[in-house]
């Protein structure tokens, strides 16, 4: 009896399955009632009454192993199925850190977003332009300050071509090309000639609206400007224009919103005013249209420019505008998507 508990044993602690269906072959040749286990425990009642103790507990031992070894059997094939059904064999062994959007093309698709609600396309330049797309076209006087070379970066060789110092230029390009109407968005990098500081910078971002159609007022740039802060800075916001000068434009105002970190109650960021600054706009010189190939007695136009650094800095009161070129991660994982 001792030899064919023992024999037992050794053949179970060496069982293998490769499925389900296996181990339960062997529990039903081991542990049915028929099994090789419980035929032993059958025999058990012709063990002479001195061995019961002895072969009784080798027969518990013998139960335990088998109940153990096929549980065991069954656990590993379990775990096995189901390892197989998630695993990607494509994934690198580390997760991977997802990067994250910058926050001058949060904002710029943010703008973009909104101008598109209100049938506003995307138009792009090119950023090394000539003087007649900066400047001639759009009604700079030929002595006019921005000119300078203080401002603008002219290429040595030849003047007359320079790094465009705003994206107005793209207006004309698009005006010289196509008949109203014409509604536009441009977003694109500027350069200008400034000493980098905190609050400056030797290129920076704009984006440039353009509306000409018939009959186009100055109701519709309110509007669309009242609409437009709305957007970016909540329902509460209220604007307010202040009558300014650009050549390109005629009225030009610029437009500032309450202070969206006080509400309008004043604070040191708004100096105590309850406003900030945050675009130029006005309605566009008809020179320009004539500039461009467009009949200025038939049709009118609303212009805005905007900087893309100045609206981030008062969404995410950015203290420093090098930030935004250092590309110091800590800084730029900061920033998530609003929607
Ligand atoms: N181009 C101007 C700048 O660089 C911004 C601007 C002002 C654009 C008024 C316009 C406008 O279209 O109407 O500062």
């Amino acid at each position: 009896m001792i030899d064919k508990i023992n024999q037992l044993k050794a053949e179970i602690e060496g069982l293998e399955a490769k499925n389900l269906q296996e181990v339960e072959a062997l529990r039903i040749k081991y542990m049915s009632k028929k099994g090789a286990v419980s035929e032993l425990m059958a025999d058990f009642r012709s063990v002479p009454a001195e061995q019961k103790r002895e072969i009784g507990q080798k027969l518990n031992e013998l139960k335990t192993l088998a109940t153990d070894k096929l549980n065991a059997l069954r656990e590993n094939l379990e775990q096995a199925d189901c390892g197989a059904c998630d695993l990607d064999l494509s994934r690198t062994a580390a997760p991977m850190p997802l990067g994250t959007r910058h926050p001058l093309s949060l904002v710029r698709n943010e703008i973009i977003s909104i101008f598109s609600r209100l049938g506003f396309t995307i138009a792009e330049g090119p950023e090394i332009e000539d003087d007649w797309h900066v400047f001639s076209s759009l009604n700079f006087a030929e002595d006019h300050p921005a000119r300078d070379m203080q401002d603008t970066f002219f290429i040595q060789r030849n003047p007359d071509i320079l790094l465009r110092t705003h994206t107005s230029s793209v207006q004309s390009r698009v005006m010289e090309k196509t008949q109203p109407p014409i509604r536009i968005i441009c977003p694109g990098r500027v350069y200008r000639n400034e000493a980098i500081s905190a609050r400056a910078h030797c290129f920076f971002h704009q984006v440039e609206a353009l509306y000409v159609d018939k009959n186009v007022s100055f109701a519709d740039l309110r509007q669309t400007l009242l609409y437009f802060a709305q957007e970016m800075f909540g329902p509460e916001t209220k604007i307010r224009l202040r009558p300014s000068y650009f050549p390109f434009t005629e009225p030009s105002a610029e437009m500032d919103i309450s202070c969206n970190l006080c509400g309008g109650k004043g604070c040191s960021f708004c100096k105590h005013t309850g406003w900030v600054e945050i675009l130029g706009c006005g309605m566009v010189d008809p020179n320009v249209l004539e500039a461009c190939g467009i009949d200025s007695k038939v049709y009118s136009g609303f212009a805005l420019g905007m900087g893309v650094e100045r609206i981030t800095n008062l969404k995410y009161q950015v203290k420093d505008l090098r930030m935004f070129s250092e590309n110091d991660v800590r800084f730029l994982e900061q920033f998530q998507a609003a929607h």
